[in-house]
């Protein structure tokens, strides 16, 4: 299989100003992810508010360039193109955001929203460009006719659809959709999903897909990511990781998710509040909530390695696997 994009500890690092005579302050966003997505497949990111989920699909999406890591994408160093690369590339990659409704300009038809990309940098005539933004709207389940209307005549599941349509007038190969369903619906986005889901296959597109919903990511993903204060602590397919996950995380995700992952979930309560990013705990960073932390955890940070499928960072992995998650603290 094709690897359309390939990210190897991707880092990106905030300078934040506090005042004059202070020195600024550093907050790692996203601290070291590392994933490969093939054509054809979904890597689903989840992880709490704040986790650095965005600010990866800004990454990836060519937004931002990173503080540290490599960025393959379409066979290309995605980092440090030559620009006459940079092009191709912002063509291979194309988001879909939350928010249909700021996304998409009020003042302009559909017609144009789907158009302008192709006018901008294809060769392609009016009566081409026409056509094909008709064929796309047919793509993604609305009527042709509908080219010739405003944004607000939309409903929001339709305004996504809208949105989806032009993230694929340019035949990109990598969507970075960031919690594309959120607003929307329930029953919606269920359709939504679905659509993204016979584009993929039609279209063997590859899939960041970024969400905090464990029960829509059950739906697309193929791989899973967990991420917690711009840490990974479990990544790997996502049978392995909803069925048998080998971190307290995303134990702790599952069981706060009705309906998702094994029967039975041994329940775990998060200790305390999100810490700052700005000031992380120090060993592992997930050890001010975890239930389970020992004098280790907090001394030493762990670093992700290799068990069976997954990658995962905690100490004590091996043990949750055999052993499941007990219900009290051990030792
Ligand atoms: N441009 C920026 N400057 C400074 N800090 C930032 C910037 N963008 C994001 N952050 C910080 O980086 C961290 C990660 O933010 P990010 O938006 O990536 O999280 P997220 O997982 O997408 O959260 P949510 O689920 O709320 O969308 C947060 O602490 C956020 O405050
Ligand atoms: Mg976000």
């Amino acid at each position: 299989m094709t690897v359309v994009v390939e990210a190897k500890n991707l880092r990106q690092v905030y300078k934040i100003r506090r005042g004059l005579f202070k020195e600024p302050a550093h907050l790692q966003a996203v601290g070291g992810v590392s994933f490969a997505i093939e054509a054809g497949k979904t890597l689903a990111v989840v992880g709490e508010s704040g986790c650095g989920k965005s600010t990866l699909a800004r990454m990836v999406s060519l937004i931002e360039k990173p503080t540290e890591g490599t960025l393959m994408l379409d066979g290309a160093d995605a980092v440090n193109t030559p620009s006459a690369d940079k092009r191709r590339l912002r063509q291979a990659v194309q988001l879909v955001f939350q928010n249909p409704y700021g996304s998409l300009n009020p003042r302009k038809k559909i017609s144009a929203v789907l158009e302008d990309p192709l006018a901008i940098n294809t060769t392609m005539n009016a009566a081409e460009r026409g056509e094909r933004a008709r064929a796309m709207l047919a793509q993604v389940g609305l009527r042709p006719e509908y080219a010739s209307r405003y944004p607000h005549m939309f409903s929001g599941g339709q305004r996504q659809r809208i949105a989806i349509a032009r993230a694929l007038m340019l035949n990109p190969k990598l969507l970075v959709a960031d919690e594309p369903v959120s607003a929307l619906d329930v029953s919606i986005q269920a359709q939504v999903l679905n659509l993204l889901a016979d584009l993929q296959q039609e279209f063997k597109l590859a899939y960041l897909f970024i969400s905090h919903d464990l029960a829509v990511v059950r739906h697309i993903a193929h791989e899973v990511l967990v991420m917690y204060l711009g840490h990974v602590m479990e990544q790997g397919p996502k049978a392995d990781i909803f069925e048998r996950p080998s971190h307290p995380y995303t134990q702790a995700l599952l069981a706060s998710t009705p309906g998702v992952g094994a029967r039975n979930v041994q329940k775990i309560v998060l200790k305390g509040e999100l810490p700052s990013p700005l000031s992380p705990p120090s060993g592992c960073v997930f050890s001010s909530r975890c239930p389970y932390a020992v004098e280790r955890c907090r001394a030493e940070r762990p670093l992700p390695r290799q068990i069976e499928s997954r990658i995962v960072a905690c100490h004590f992995s091996e043990d949750f696997l055999s052993s499941g998650f007990p219900a009290e603290k051990p030792g």
